[in-house]
């Protein structure tokens, strides 16, 4: 019964094509993570250096779990718990660990891209110079009580107005105006700063391997950010996958999605660590929101006559990039409900919207009139950011590849892969996924809990 793409429940919306497919999983690997830490981290980690780990990164660990997870969607035509449960009972519990994931990231996802509408609505209205005044203004919006918490509404209702068109009406049509865009403009931004004078000493730092800054945490942190910028082990390629019908190309699309996910960061970067060279003589020293919301402006404002229309284009950009990821976040978890739960579309959308506003708006509280507020010494935000990041989704990452690889054995998957074409590579895949992939996914784990316990 594996086979059949048509479970136990309604029929399964399927992608219309194999490119809307892959677009919609690049759009979810494409998010803040590429916009907001890349960029910050090839600075640290001597530019070209790191740029080469996370590509080989990518295109060995990174395509080697992403084709686990889709096919393991594709294969079974279900959502990420009862994925798990398909191929062995005993490993449902890994179904919910993994399920758990969208649910945590979605609502402090959610604040972020708050802000990040916020800025695109205020580098409409407000001066680049007011924008640029050191951390004043994003703390004054941060801490602002109604208006914070309007703009985080804009943002989840953006998001689930997509989602609530379907996987085809919504999410297909969505990502087919978003991404396109996207890449249109952070190229023209990208090749707008590498003719600026002053931008050559930025792009040669960013470019030019400094090979001795080569540390094991280098490459922790570019096995990381290759996790989360491929949104693996967070049920949502799992979901993606269960959408594609049994034609079309595993193999190939997966090398796609990376390789979107890789020229997106490489943008990113090109566009930051030199427009920060042109500002400040250095590449940028922050990541996250500070770099986003208070560095960036000031770089902004150097470029003179264009700051608003670069504060316009930039968050535009990101504002797209977080939307896409918000919306495969909320498509994962409502394919839960409805695969899980037999709950109509609707039904689960409307539930999880409830869930969504009444999480997020506690994450924003901590900004707010729970602003003294910690868990584990951390800011709400913060707190829920690590949990996933750091702890959860290594563990559901190891996880997989051990009931995968040494359980239920990587042939399910080979089968499946095999279906749409000759898999060349599987004998180097099943060393990746019982081998390689968990050992150097216990590292991150290992070096999370380390630098946790030691902070
Ligand atoms: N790849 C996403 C990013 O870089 C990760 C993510 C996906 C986060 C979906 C949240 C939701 O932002």
């Amino acid at each position: 019964m594996a086979n059949e793409q048509i479970t136990e429940n309604a029929p399964r919306a399927t992608w219309t094509s194999k490119w809307t497919f892959v677009i919609a999983a690049a759009a979810s690997a494409v998010g803040l993570g590429n916009f907001w830490r890349f960029p910050y981290l090839a600075a640290k980690f001597g530019g070209g250096t790191f740029l080469i780990m996370y590509a080989i990164f990518v295109f060995t660990v990174g395509i080697s779990l992403l084709l686990l997870e889709t096919s393991l969607g594709r294969n079974t035509g279900l959502s990420v718990v009862g994925a798990f449960a398909r191929i062995n009972k005993k490993s449902k519990w890994l179904g919910y660990l993994a399920a758990a994931v969208p649910f945590v990231i979605g609502p402090y996802y959610f604040v972020v891209g708050g802000w990040v509408c916020k800025y695109v609505a205020a580098y409409i209205s407000t001066s680049p110079e007011i924008l640029a005044n050191g951390s004043n203004y994003f703390n004054a919006f941060q801490h602002s009580e109604l208006s914070s918490y309007v703009w985080l509404g804009v943002f989840m209702g953006l998001t689930f107005l997509v989602v609530a068109f379907g996987v085809n009406g919504g999410i297909e049509r969505g990502n087919m105006i978003m991404m396109p865009t996207l890449i249109v403009v952070a190229i023209a931004i990208a090749i707008y700063i590498s003719v600026q004078p002053g931008s050559s000493e930025g792009i040669k730092y960013y470019f030019v391997p400094d090979w001795s800054v080569m540390s094991p945490e280098l490459i922790i942190n570019a096995l990381s950010q290759t996790f989360y910028t491929l949104s693996l082990a967070m049920g949502i390629m799992v979901t993606y996958g269960s959408y594609l019908k049994r034609r079309e190309p595993l193999t190939k699309s997966v090398c796609q999605i990376g390789g979107f996910s890789f020229g997106v960061s490489l943008i990113a970067g090109a566009i930051i660590v030199p427009a920060a060279f042109m500002a400040f003589g250095t590449a940028p020293t922050s990541a996250g929101p500070s770099l986003m919301f208070i560095t960036l402006p000031q770089v902004f404002l150097s470029m003179g006559p264009v700051a608003t229309s670069m504060g316009i284009l930039f968050f535009v950009l990101v504002l797209f990039a977080a939307l896409t990821s918000s919306i495969s976040v909320v498509e994962t978890c409502v394919s839960i409900f409805v695969d899980n739960f037999h709950m109509r579309r609707s039904k689960s959308i409307i539930i999880l919207l409830i869930y969504m506003v009444l999480f997020a708006a506690f994450v924003n509280s901590g900004y707010n009139f729970l602003s003294t507020g910690r868990i584990f010494g951390m800011e709400f935000l913060d707190f829920f950011d690590f949990v996933t990041n750091s702890i959860m989704m290594p563990i559901v990452a190891l996880a997989t590849c051990i009931v995968v690889g040494w359980v239920v054995k990587p042939n399910l998957l080979i089968v499946e892969i095999e279906l749409s074409g000759y898999f060349r590579f599987k004998t180097i895949w099943t060393i990746m996924i019982k081998y390689v992939c968990p050992i150097l996914i216990t590292l991150i784990l290992i070096s999370n809990v380390a630098t946790a316990l030691g902070d």
